[in-house]
């Protein structure tokens, strides 16, 4: 196996993000204001292209793949470019090729992901109220996700679900959340909200710390801190009671960043070192100006080497301006 690339604070990239399409189908509150306006198709990365780049990562030592997007399962002719990445699943260059979804169009790609060696997906639900998941993606159709989510697992994939934390939409739905979770199988991680890009609202009055969840949850369940690891931010407890797990990602309370191993790329071609800033290196242009993967490997090791220590989120009333311009769609988390 490749060495791994490593920044200047130590740490191994091994994980890599990439958004290829910004598109989606829905339009949640905390990420999208509701007239998103969309990169012409010219600017995105092909199919062909995109596969070039993620080789070139899992060459120079990434082990885990995760598509985001915009939704990932409306990009044209999306399961070629899976299809073509699983090969690296078979050789045993990749330990997880995997995505996470709205869940909207799950039940007709299910058993076709199983096949391309995808085993494990995260998929968004932030409500199980019908009225308040068209509310709160203002496009979604909550029975169609739900639908999606049983032909998943029916297929044989893991399904771990998001949620994102927000006060006065699900904080009272938490409890039923958790139930329906882990009756059903389903890991659930918890997220709290972000600054990112402009929305509709004010983020001020969403956010709702994790660490007020987790004492209320405290109150009612029995949760045990377990080292389980997926490769992502999340800290995992056990519930006593449910048996299943929960994941808190807890960027503003607790910050993870001293542990970080991922990078993300837009469907762009521009590779973000850190979530919450705005460094980036165009990849696009190595990559189109030659076949090899020489001048595409020397921007990446350029970037790597400049990888920040972390972020700065902060959400308070005196902070109107979000972390970060672009939207969480850009560079799909
Ligand atoms: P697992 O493989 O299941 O651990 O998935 P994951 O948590 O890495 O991926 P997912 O796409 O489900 O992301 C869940 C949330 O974590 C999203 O809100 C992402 O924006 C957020 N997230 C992922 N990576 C980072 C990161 O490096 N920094 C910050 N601040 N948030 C991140
Ligand atoms: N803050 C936190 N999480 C967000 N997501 C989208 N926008 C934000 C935000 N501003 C979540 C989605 C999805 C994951 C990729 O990120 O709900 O689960
Ligand atoms: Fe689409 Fe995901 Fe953003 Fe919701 S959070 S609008 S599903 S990209």
């Amino acid at each position: 196996a490749p060495t791994p690339m490593i920044d200047p604070f130590g740490r191994a990239v091994t994980y890599l993000r990439v958004s290829v399409t910004d598109r989606c189908d829905f339009r949640c509150v905390y990420c999208m204001a509701e007239d998103m306006t969309f990169l012409p198709k010219r600017e995105v990365l092909s199919l062909e292209e995109l596969d070039r780049l993620c080789s070139a990562f899992i060459a120079k030592g990434v082990r885990k793949l995760r598509l985001t997007g915009g939704e990932p399962l409306v990009r044209k002719n999306i399961m070629s470019l899976i299809r073509s990445l699983g090969r690296h699943i078979d050789t045993g260059a990749l330990e997880e090729l995997t995505l996470t979804t709205n869940g909207s169009q799950l039940a007709r790609f299910a058993n076709e992901l199983y096949d391309c060696g995808v085993r494990r997906i995260n998929v968004s639900i932030d409500t199980l109220d019908r009225d308040k998941f068209k509310a709160v993606t203002r496009w979604g159709d909550l029975d169609k996700v739900l639908d999606g989510i049983r032909a998943a697992t029916k297929a044989g994939l893991k399904v771990k679900i998001n949620m994102v934390a927000l006060k006065g939409v699900n904080e009272h739905e938490i409890e039923t959340m958790l139930k329906w979770c882990h009756e059903n199988g389903h890991d659930l991680t918890m997220i709290e909200t972000m600054p990112l890009g402009e929305i509709d609202g004010d983020r001020t009055d969403q956010y709702l710390p994790l660490s007020t969840v987790r004492a209320r949850l405290s109150e009612r369940f029995t949760l045990t801190d377990i080292p389980y690891k997926t490769g992502g931010p999340a800290r995992y407890v056990t519930i006593e009671e449910t048996g299943g797990r929960l994941g808190f990602i807890t960027p503003l309370t607790h910050n993870f960043c001293e542990s970080c191993n991922r990078v993300r790329v837009t469907c762009t071609g521009q590779l973000y070192m850190c979530l919450g800033q705005d460094d980036m290196a165009d990849l696009r242009a190595p990559l189109r100006a030659s076949e090899g993967n020489e001048l595409l490997s020397d921007a990446i090791d350029e970037a790597i080497g400049r990888k920040p220590k972390g972020h700065d989120f902060v959400i308070d009333r005196k902070t109107r301006q979000p972390a970060v311009s672009r939207h969480m769609s850009v560079t799909g988390g």
